[in-house]
């Protein structure tokens, strides 16, 4: 497995150019199930997420192909597909391809809706908590799916199709609100969806479907509505920019001083993270090119912290931004309000020599004024950009053992952070 090796002290200076969202290119990517039309999405970013979700999608009968990068066109440019499912070969996602990404389940929706049957393996993904799909199901029956659990799989049925439906979450679900966006576009009628998650990759994929001829009005705000229509085209589509990859370097740029552009980050889209950041000492300026971070020689302030649904601060920010308060002059207070067991990087980061104690669904973070380099190892997806956040402050080195896991979200990290003066390298399995 490959290795990341870091020698922190080094000040960031320069430009990173933000990939596209990994969250909007899966729900894009799976919303192609939803028409025997191509659909065209640029801006995909070259992730490993990416490339599982693509062996899902064949494996219902989507075609796949990708443009050759053109002239001049540098290697950060985003990939462009076209995937087309002109027939759905199987309405099976089985546990091998499904296990390893919990988003994945969430093709039960255009199955569902298309072919009026679907049988997806319950996800896996990150273990950061329990992460149920309940609600997804509740919105599906709603829809009017009959739903048995069945072997570890869900079973849903709608033989008649499906019909619109008011739909209130008692909770927000990123992951619910697309499966019922996905599913009300081709259901028969009108659906309301109350309590809507906000997130702008929820806005993406409304604009994908309305692009490929749903009726989909108020997607960013609570209350969505959904005219159902019989059939779907093709589209292109450009995927959106990383805001939590933008927000993750903009946080390493905090800890270790410097000046950077993020190329392209719509500051609008993390302007709570970037708020905090403020508070915490570091500059922000937006602009059309991007968001411009820097903190030059004053000292990173303690700020409290409370994760929770958009415009809020993003859960998976929290780990990074733990990452930078472990440096604070001060102490600073983290409330987890999403996840229930996303503090895996807490014991990590003490590997370095932070000082962090749990306090229920808070972390307590005592800033100290110098972290070590070690061998640590990487946990969930965001877990594993809190530790390169801390290694690139540390004195000395840091090993980080298995990556894979920051090669699910994090397009060419060690380039784009080398190319700002970091000392960061790959070491690969062989090697
Ligand atoms: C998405 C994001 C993930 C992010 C999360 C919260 C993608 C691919 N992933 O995950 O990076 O951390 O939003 O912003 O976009 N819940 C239930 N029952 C359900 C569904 C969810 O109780 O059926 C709970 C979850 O356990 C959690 C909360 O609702 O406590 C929010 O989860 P949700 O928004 O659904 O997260 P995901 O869509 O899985």
């Amino acid at each position: 497995m490959d290795r990341i090796r870091i020698v922190g002290g080094k000040t960031l200076n320069g430009v990173i150019p933000i990939s596209g969202a990994k969250n909007a290119a899966l729900p894009l990517m799976i919303a192609s199930l939803l028409t025997d039309r191509t659909v065209t999405l640029e801006n995909l970013p070259r992730l490993a997420d990416v490339s599982q979700l693509v062996r899902i999608l064949s494996n219902h009968g989507v075609d796949y192909s990708i443009d050759g990068r053109r002239q001049g066109e540098g290697s950060e440019a985003g990939q462009t597909v076209h995937m087309t499912a002109r027939e759905i070969v199987d309405t099976t996602a089985p546990y091998e391809l499904v296990s390893r990404m919990r988003a994945s389940f969430w093709v039960i929706a255009p199955l569902l809706a298309r072919c009026g049957e679907a049988r997806v393996s319950l996800p896996g993904g990150c273990a950061i908590g329990t992460r149920p799909v309940d609600l997804l199901l509740m919105a599906l029956e709603r829809l009017g799916g009959q739903i048995e659990i069945e072997g570890g799989y869900a079973v849903a049925k709608a033989p008649k199709g499906l019909r619109g439906a008011e739909i209130t979450f008692p909770k927000v679900t990123v992951g619910g609100t697309h499966v019922a966006l996905m599913a009300a576009s081709l259901a028969e009628g009108t659906t309301v969806l109350h309590n809507a998650a906000r997130e702008p990759e929820i806005i993406d994929l409304a604009n994908l479907l309305n692009t490929m001829g749903a009726k989909i009005s108020g997607a960013g705000q609570s209350t969505v509505e959904i005219t159902g229509v019989a059939r779907l085209n093709g589209a292109k589509h450009h995927v959106l920019p990383d805001r939590i990859e933008a927000g993750t370097y903009a946080m390493a740029v905090a800890m270790t001083g410097g000046d950077v552009l993020l190329e392209g980050a719509r500051a609008h889209d993390f302007q709570a993270a970037l708020d905090v950041l403020v508070q915490s000492g570091a500059r922000v300026e937006a602009s059309d090119a991007g968001v411009r971070v820097s903190r030059n020689g004053g000292p990173i302030l303690p700020v409290d912290v409370s994760t929770a649904p958009f415009p809020a601060f993003p859960t998976d920010l929290q780990a990074q931004f733990m990452a930078l308060m472990t440096r604070a002059k001060g102490v600073s207070r983290i409330t987890e309000t999403i996840f229930e067991n996303r503090f895996m990087h807490v014991q990590e980061l003490a590997r370095f020599g932070a000082h962090i104690r749990l306090d229920g669904d808070s972390a307590v973070v005592e800033g100290v004024p110098v972290l070590k380099g070690a061998p640590v190892m990487a946990t969930d997806l965001r877990a594993s950009a809190s530790l390169v956040i801390a290694a690139l402050a540390a004195e000395g080195e840091t090993m980080i053992q298995r990556v894979y896991h920051l090669d699910r979200g994090f397009e060419a990290l060690e380039r784009k952070l080398s190319l700002c003066g970091a000392e960061v390298e790959r070491i690969s399995a062989g090697g």
